[in-house]
């Protein structure tokens, strides 16, 4: 099988080539703007690594949906403060680059693997978000904290039409908080620059305080990266077409936990595990700060996001494996050089 990756250099994208070179014999057609992540993989026989920018670099883009069986477009921005920051931005690459991308796979007749999100369901109040029976909740326009979660929706309602339509082939994924090595950058400083875990990491190394937005009751359900992995895996294999034109929530409900919880959890972990960073963790101070202050006008949170899990148990035979400090040690293992 020829799977094509557009995005690979990215955190999802970067495990999930390794991952294909290790487990499978398909071959990985990728391109990226950078390629510091899959420096590993650049030589193997099996990576074919063109490097490049999706949005300009059209022509290897059709010529390679031709010619491989399977389409990811995981390029996207996935950062909360830049979609307040940005969201033209986030519009433009998120959904315009994208829906060029979905077109092609339509008119080529190939099969689309697609990032959807945990944040379609938005301030969804059900206690477990359901893929074919939760409603999506959003905002107002300006709160353009929403202009990424109604990017992606818009995108998920296309690629169910052409699927329902014109016959595209599909499996859309919603990945809920995955973590691990190589998530965001961690030396970035800028408040909300980077997803809480790496901000978290970052703050601590650099000995600031950490910036609890609402007071950080506000929780999340962690989800390790082979976690995730281990599931794309297997929508990519599609046994018995087990992934066919179906939406599937992959996330751990089993480690939901607050934001302040979060932060306590890291400083611990450091303090037991890393001595050399122990001080740091120690002298860290958790403030609590307004989501205003902290994101600008155009933020809103989400209070609880659990996924519902049971098609992706039934279709695809999967669940998560990895408990949360598991994968919080493997991560600081990667970002503290240990
Ligand atoms: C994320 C991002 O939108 C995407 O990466 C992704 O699609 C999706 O969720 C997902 O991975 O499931 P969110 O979980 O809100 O959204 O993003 P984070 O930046 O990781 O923030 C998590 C929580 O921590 C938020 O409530 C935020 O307000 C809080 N936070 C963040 C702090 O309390 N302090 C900080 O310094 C940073």
């Amino acid at each position: 099988m020829n799977v094509l990756i557009l995005g690979a250099n990215g955190f999802i994208g970067s495990h999930l080539t390794e991952a294909i070179l290790a487990n499978t014999s398909w071959h990985v057609y990728a391109m990226d703007l950078a390629q510091d992540k899959i420096e590993k993989s650049l030589n193997h026989a099996r990576f074919h690594f063109q490097c490049g920018d999706i949005t300009k670099q059209k022509d290897w883009i059709y010529s390679h949906i031709r010619t491989c069986d399977v389409v990811l477009p995981l390029v996207a921005i996935a950062t909360p403060a830049l979609y307040v920051q940005d969201p033209l931005r986030v519009f433009e690459l998120d959904f315009e680059a994208n829906l060029d991308i979905i077109r092609q796979c339509v008119q080529c007749n190939k099969r689309l693997i697609f990032p959807s999100t945990s944040e379609v369901y938005g301030m969804c109040t059900d206690g477990e978000f359901d893929e074919e029976k939760s409603h999506l909740v959003t905002g107002p326009i300006n709160k353009e904290r929403w202009i990424y979660s109604t990017s992606k929706q818009l995108l998920d309602r296309l690629i169910y039409a052409y699927g329902k339509q014109q016959g595209l082939s599909y499996s859309l994924f919603r990945p809920f908080n995955w973590y691990g090595p190589r998530l965001d950058n961690i030396f970035n400083p800028k408040p909300g620059g980077s997803r809480v875990l790496t901000q978290f990491i970052g703050n601590i190394l650099r000995g600031e305080n950490i910036y609890l937005v609402n007071g950080g009751a506000q929780q999340r359900c962690f989800t390790y990266i082979d976690d995730g992995i281990d599931a794309l895996l297997r929508i990519i294999e599609n046994q018995n077409n087990c992934a066919h034109n179906k939406i599937f929530n992959i996330g751990s409900p089993f480690e939901n936990i607050s934001i302040r919880q979060l932060a306590e959890m890291l400083s611990q972990l450091i303090i037991e595990f890393y001595p050399t960073f122990a001080a740091k963790a120690k002298a860290v101070k958790l403030i609590d700060v307004e989501a205003k202050a902290y994101y600008g006008e155009g933020y809103q949170d989400v209070a609880l996001r659990v996924p519902a899990i049971q098609r992706a148990k039934e279709w695809l035979g999967w669940e998560p494996k990895v408990n949360i400090k598991t994968g919080l040690r493997a991560t600081l293992d990667f970002y503290l050089g240990v």
